[in-house]
């Protein structure tokens, strides 16, 4: 009978090893393609859970104060609600605005100017970044996660008795951050699901001018089936251009929770001056490149606030206005940008409309992110002086 027991035990464990080395099929929700994943990178739920405890945990800093998640935080849409720019280690600004997390799985070239292309490789960006997470080398990171108490084991059963090392560490935070997909907003639901009363006739409104006069959707993409919102291409929209020429641009700035006021950008010049941004010519060298950026996903829009790369527009009426008045001109702007013309009706209906873009799975995977609990524990010796060559 013992026997029996013991047998069965073993069974359900192994069945539960099994379990979490056997490939998630993570549907993609209401509206969205399936999820795009490398041959050779499987989401294997231990993968999915390691990346989610790794990305939530400020251990990973090096200063252990900062987690992926404190920039591109689970309740405020994957990104920094507070912040226009992102501020990293010992408040260090970075040029950019945070983008959302949520559905990256789509995106084809990743960061603001494309620079980077799987979410892999990616990972090191801000880890090894002296204004991010400050790491002082890739070692360092690998040394310091194999002292951490709480990923013994769990990198051996993720990846085939493989310990932490550069490519198993990018593997984990890929595979969770493709999960975090998102749809099935009211949205997808009366245009993919056949609920005609989903949205309302303002809303409506406001898609019809998003596909029509407005003409939103030549690079915030819609299809028959699915719609991603986005392009995975880049554009100048004058936003850059007019940051790099220090045109006269006003700032809000929050002094107190729902009180701001407003400043002229070089107002803030005594603080901090702008740090250079050319965009996607950084990448390719072609100035027809200049201050252009990657088209972002509208979906979850509503959460993701403030927005463009800079987070110089803080709210989605900003944004409206910014696109009636056909963008910033300057030499390199997307010819696709004109002068609108929208009644203040339709612009309304537009901001109506992007609200509800919002996905119907945001409470659950901001709940698996809280869910995480890396642990605070701190290795008791430098992690450099824990290494040793193996060979
Ligand atoms: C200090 C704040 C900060 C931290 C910490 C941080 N990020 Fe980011 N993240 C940003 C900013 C800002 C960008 C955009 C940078 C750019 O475009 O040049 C970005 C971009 C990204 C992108 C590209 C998204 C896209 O749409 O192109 C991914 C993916 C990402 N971060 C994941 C992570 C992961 C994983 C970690 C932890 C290992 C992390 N981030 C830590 C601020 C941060
Ligand atoms: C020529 C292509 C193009 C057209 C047309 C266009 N967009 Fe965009 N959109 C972009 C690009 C590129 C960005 C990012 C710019 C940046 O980061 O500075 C963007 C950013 C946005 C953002 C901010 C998203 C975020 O997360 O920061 C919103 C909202 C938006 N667009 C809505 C619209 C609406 C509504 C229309 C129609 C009135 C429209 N767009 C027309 C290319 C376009």
């Amino acid at each position: 009978m013992k026997f029996f027991r013991v047998a069965i035990l073993a069974g359900l464990f192994a069945l539960a090893a099994c379990d979490r080395a056997a490939p998630v099929a993570v549907p993609a929700p209401l509206g969205l393609p399936a999820i795009p994943a490398p041959p050779d990178a499987p989401l294997l739920k231990a993968r999915i859970e390691l990346g989610r405890s790794l990305f939530m945990d400020r251990r990973l800093s090096h200063n252990n104060t900062l987690s992926c998640g404190m920039c591109h935080v689970p309740e405020q849409g994957f990104t920094s609600n507070e912040l226009g720019t992102a501020i990293g280690l010992e408040g260090q600004t970075i040029r950019r605005n945070s983008p959302t997390i949520y559905n990256v799985a789509y995106v084809e070239q990743l960061f603001h100017d494309g620079r980077e292309f799987s979410l892999e490789n990616q990972a090191w960006g801000p880890l090894l970044a002296g204004n991010e997470m400050a790491n002082p080398s890739i070692g360092y990171v690998v040394e310091k996660i194999k002292a951490l108490p709480e990923y013994a084991g769990r990198f051996e059963a993720a990846f085939d008795g493989r310990g932490p090392d550069m490519m198993t560490i990018g593997l984990a935070l890929a595979a969770y951050q493709r999960t975090l997909v998102s749809a099935g907003s009211r949205f997808d639901a009366w245009r993919y699901g056949g609920t005609a009363g989903a949205l309302n006739a303002e809303e409506q409104a406001g898609f019809a001018l998003f596909t029509g006069k407005a003409g939103c959707v030549a690079c915030h993409h819609v299809g028959e089936k699915t719609a991603l919102f986005a392009d995975n291409r880049f554009h100048n929209t004058g936003i850059g251009y007019a940051n790099s020429m220090d045109l006269p641009r006003r700032h809000r700035v929050q002094l107190a929770p729902g009180k701001f006021v407003e400043i002229e950008d070089k107002a803030l010049d005594a603080f901090e001056k702008r740090q250079p941004d050319v965009g996607r010519y950084e990448v390719t060298l072609d100035p027809a490149d200049s201050w252009a950026y990657r088209t972002p996903s509208l979906r979850n829009v509503a959460l993701t606030a403030p927005y463009m790369h800079d987070g110089s527009l803080a709210t989605l009426g900003d944004v409206i206005e910014f696109y009636d008045r056909g963008g910033i001109d300057n030499p390199h702007k997307d010819p696709l940008l004109k002068p609108l013309g929208l009644s203040v009706a339709g612009k309304k209906s537009l901001v109506a409309f992007l609200g509800t873009l919002t996905g119907d799975n945001v409470p659950r995977l901001v709940a698996e992110a809280r869910a995480a609990q890396p642990g605070e524990a701190l290795p008791a010796k430098d992690p450099a002086s824990t290494y040793k060559r193996a060979y």
